[in-house]
């Protein structure tokens, strides 16, 4: 709800306060009002130009911020129908006189801040009515006297904080409020030099617990034993007192009796490079002190000469002191405070401005004096719970940073942004065993670097808070986590563990008790999914803004996940298998997954994920605002998307799958039947030759029963070639070539048209008189050459096992070499193996010189050479003859 209110017409601004009631404040929570108080509807006029109190508040507001404005007069009535108002800051305002009884009506008030204002006096009953009033700050005001007589109308009051009024004595008063807690000074109204013993007199039996001097200009002293006989005193504040020297303070102190307090605070006191003394803490006082902070006073180191004085030491903090530059550096804790548990040194450096942001300038949230000690941790379990049979005992050396040797009793390390200082590491190896550490915090730190891989922590199965954020991790070696038993929260945000390229497959199975795991901000592109399987106890995950393009988490195991972040990575969808388990995991577990500000694509692959965002049970967080984007579309809201169109695309998608398959089989089918056709002489010829061998036994080998085979143009019916009915080439083989070849020499020759089988298809007998012919005799006529299924013949042949020096070629017709197709032209080269030999006259039976030659050509190249047949099986390729073709 958001209700604007109007001011009036007269004031000098237009701007409009604004309203709230989403669980803001304005003002930071603190311990002493009651939680209510931080509920309901807060109103917003700050720095608004208001000269006067808004009348439009309406009564339902519970918290009101009217600081920085310029309202001089408070009236009687202004806040008189405000009456559930909780909290009013009336701060730096230019307040000058407020009117008596103005917050009579405020009886629910719990924190009134009255700081920086012009008055000077306040009326006697101005702070009647607030009788809920617990925290009342009211520094720096005009005043010249302790403001008094709010005793008896403010009895819930805990803290009160002002300025001092030089070192006049405390109003007795002020020690009769039954419940307060807290006495703040705050800057002074009138020079305070030196804190003396008799400023409280009157508040000796006071309940008070806490006493703070801050940010005086004028301070150099504390009287020795100031704080003695104030017996309910805990704590003692005495920060940014810039010019008190916190040596002097420290001795002053010492001189305290009669007194509780166990925790002081001396930051931000003069210091100048400097080493503390251990033997300025063995007075009875400090010897009882548990919480010490000191920070930004240029501390150096500690000198130890008397171990052991600050023994009942349960929590220190230096932070914002000077960086290590002369031994010994650091405390050496175990020896100086050997019971300490908490230990903070963060921030090392000569403290600057932020140092002062934090704890000099601010005057309402340092009035607890946990504020000045590190944030406890999230509550452990009872250490009785932990594992403790981590069997990889130290036998190295401590761990050492900078310099520090810490205690056996150590839980809490803080050690956040210490700069330069780094681990001192030998051998690779560092064992923190004999510390009880259960919480280290290394965040914003460069060291963080060699811890990841370069060496090995042993010792550390006590841990159970580990935040190591903001650093240089690149790496974590996979067993690297496997002694940390422990661990329940985790926080390697802001690293850069992604560029190591691990998917954390091995890092984290060993984890049985991790609870909380922050990967975030480590430019991780994928993380394994079965990364996070053994951890069983998981219940937050986040791996936000990271670069993932996709995602998959087994969950099988995690009973407890309760929540995933994987906002702001790359993510276009998410995977069916993990919409499955995250909605498996939803009836183990409530479960939520922040999916913000991926690039989710609103195409078909994501599909299912629409559909699935729109009837999951799991938690999606701001799932009504998830977006996703079409083409050049984007912003289109995932939950109202309407999904017929993008099912349309899906058509389209789910054909691809199908078409492409069947294109290509298609294709390849035409591929096969063409290569099958191309070579189906070859194949053709195989198979009978197969069929041939099974058929014929080895007694009657097919192998050289012919010398020769003749292969000419067979058929008939081409007119250019006939003669009388018979084919010309046809009569040369049967009335020239055989007689002689038969007849004259004494050889035998397959001739087609005499020795193939009846019936047997014609690949058959080519394959039978080919195999079984030593020779081939090719009668190449222009019919022949032009015939495809002779060439194809001659093709096969070819290709086949019979060395190409089998071969006569027989020219007739005026065949030139040079017309013949390439590949045969080739053969009939003067340098082929082959024999060429050309035949002038196919008709008659001239015996001229020509005929004789080549006929006694055509014998040599048919005759076989015994020699070189008994040679045959050996040199297979070797050419029989060489025949010029010189005719
Ligand atoms: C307070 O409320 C009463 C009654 O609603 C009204 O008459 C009066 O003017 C209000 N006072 C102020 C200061 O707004
Ligand atoms: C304010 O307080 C006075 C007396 O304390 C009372 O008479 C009056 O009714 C109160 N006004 C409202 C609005 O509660
Ligand atoms: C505030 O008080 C100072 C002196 O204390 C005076 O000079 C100044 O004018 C006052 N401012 C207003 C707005 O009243
Ligand atoms: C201090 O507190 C106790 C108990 O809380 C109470 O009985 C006692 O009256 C208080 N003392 C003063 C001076 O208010
Ligand atoms: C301690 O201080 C209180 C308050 O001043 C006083 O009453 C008491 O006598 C002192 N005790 C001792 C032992 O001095
Ligand atoms: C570690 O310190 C940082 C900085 O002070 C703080 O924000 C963070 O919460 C701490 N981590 C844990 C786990 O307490
Ligand atoms: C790291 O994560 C833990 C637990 O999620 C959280 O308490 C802590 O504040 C985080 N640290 C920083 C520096 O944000």
């Amino acid at each position: 709800m958001v209700l604007a209110v109007f001011l009036r017409s007269s004031f000098v601004s237009s701007l409009q306060c604004t309203s709230s009631n989403d669980g803001s404040s304005i003002v930071d929570h603190n311990k002493w009002l009651s939680p209510g108080a931080y509920t309901g509807v807060v109103v917003d006029c700050r720095s608004r130009g208001l000269t006067r109190v808004p009348i439009s508040v309406t009564k339902e507001v519970t918290q009101l911020d009217l600081g920085r404005n310029t309202i001089p007069a408070i009236g009687a009535n202004d806040f008189v129908n405000m009456t559930d108002l909780r909290i009013l800051v009336l701060s730096n305002s230019f307040v000058n006189t407020l009117a008596n009884n103005c917050f009579r009506n405020l009886t629910r008030l719990e924190q009134l801040d009255l700081n920086d204002n012009n008055i000077t006096s306040l009326p006697v009953g101005v702070f009647s009515g607030l009788l809920s009033l617990r925290v009342l700050t009211m520094t720096g005001l005009h005043v010249t006297s302790y403001p008094n007589l709010f005793v008896s109308h403010t009895p819930e009051l805990r803290v009160l904080s002002m300025s001092a009024v030089g070192d006049a004595t405390i109003p007795a008063e002020y020690g009769r409020l039954p419940r307060l807690e807290v006495l703040d000074f705050y800057e002074e109204t009138q020079g305070l030099e030196k804190i003396t013993a008799a400023m409280f007199d009157n508040v000796r039996d006071a309940n008070i617990s806490t006493i703070a001097f801050r940010h005086m200009f004028a301070l150099k002293k504390i009287e020795e034993g100031a704080f003695s006989n104030l017996p309910n005193l805990r704590s003692l504040i005495a920060s940014c007192n810039s010019f008190m020297s916190y040596h002097a303070m420290i001795t002053s102190l010492a001189a305290t009796t009669n007194t509780s307090v166990d925790t002081v605070v001396l930051d931000g006191t003069k210091g100048g490079l400097s080493l503390l003394n251990q033997a300025d803490f063995c007075s009875p006082f400090w010897r009882r002190v548990q919480r010490l902070s000191i920070k930004c006073v240029q501390l150096a180191g500690i000198v130890f000469n008397h171990p052991g004085c600050l023994s009942t030491l349960r929590e220190i903090s230096l932070d914002y002191n000077a960086p290590m530059l002369m031994k010994p550096v650091i405390p050496h804790f175990s020896v100086a405070a050997p019971n300490v548990r908490t230990i903070s040194l963060s921030h090392i450096g000569f403290c600057t401005g932020n140092f002062n942001d934090a704890f000099c300038s601010e005057r309402n949230c340092l009035l607890d004096v946990d504020d000045y000690f590190p944030v406890r941790p999230p509550v452990l379990p009872d250490s009785t719970t932990l594992i403790t049979n981590d069997a990889s005992h130290c036998s190295k050396e401590p761990l050492v940073f900078g310099g520090v040797h810490f205690p056996a009793t150590l839980e809490f390390l803080h050690m956040i942004d210490v700069g330069s200082v780094s681990p001192r590491i030998r051998h690779g190896k560092a064992c923190i065993d004999q510390l009880h550490l259960r919480y280290l915090n290394i965040s914003l730190n460069q060291f963080t670097k060699v811890l990841g891989s370069g060496f090995v922590l042993e010792g550390v199965s006590r841990l159970e808070i580990v935040d190591a954020s903001n650093g240089v991790l690149e790496r974590l070696a996979p067993g690297y986590l496997n002694h940390f038993v422990n661990l329940r929260f985790v926080n390697l945000s802001h690293n850069s563990l992604g560029i190591s390229g691990s998917d954390f497959r091995e890092t984290f199975s060993r984890l049985l008790r991790l609870e909380d795991l922050n990967l975030a901000h480590n430019k991780l592109s994928h993380v394994n999914p079965r990364a996070f399987e053994h951890c069983i106890s998981l219940r937050r995950l986040n791996l936000a803004n990271n670069e993932l393009t996709e995602i998959d988490i087994y969950m099988d195991r995690l009973v407890a996940l309760e929540y995933i972040d994987l906002s702001g990575n790359r993510l276009v969808t998410l995977s069916h298998a993990f919409m499955t388990k995250l909605d498996i995991q939803f009836q183990k577990h409530d479960l939520t997954v922040d999916i913000r500000y991926e690039i989710f694509m609103c195409n078909c692959r994501s599909l299912s994920f629409i559909r699935w965002l729109r009837v999951t049970p799991v938690g999606v967080t701001e799932k009504e605002t998830l977006t996703c984007s079409r083409g050049d579309t984007s912003g289109l809201r995932l939950t109202q998307i309407a999904i017929e169109p993008i099912e349309t695309t899906c058509d389209i998608d789910r054909l691809l799958p199908v078409v492409v398959p069947v294109f290509v089989g298609v294709i390849l089918v035409i591929i096969g039947v063409s290569l099958v056709r191309y070579h189906r002489w070859y194949i053709k010829y195989h198979l009978v030759l197969c069929w041939l061998r099974d058929e014929v036994t080895s007694a009657n080998r097919l192998e050289n029963q012919y010398d020769a085979m003749v292969t000419y143009f067979l058929h008939a019916a081409n007119s250019r070639d006939q003669q009388d009915g018979v084919a010309r080439i046809s009569r040369w083989v049967c009335t020239r070539l055989l007689p002689r070849a038969e007849d004259e020499w004494g050889l035998r020759l397959y001739v087609g048209d005499r020795d193939d089988l009846g019936g047997a298809s014609k690949m058959h007998n080519f394959v039978r008189g080919f195999q079984s012919s030593d020779k081939v005799v090719v009668c190449l006529t222009l019919e022949f050459i032009d015939d495809s299924d002779c060439m194809n013949y001659l093709a096969t042949a070819l290709d086949s096992s019979k060395p190409l020096s089998k071969y006569i070629f027989v020219l007739f017709d005026d065949i030139q070499p040079t017309s013949v197709p390439r590949r045969l032209r080739q053969l009939l080269l003067p340098n082929s193996p082959c024999v060429m030999i050309k035949c002038g006259n196919i008709d008659g039976d001239d015996d001229g010189e020509a005929d004789l030659t080549f006929w006694r050509r055509m014998r040599d190249a048919l005759m076989r050479d015994p020699d070189q047949a008994r040679c045959r099986r050996i040199v297979d390729t070797m050419p029989l003859l060489a025949v010029q073709h010189d005719v």
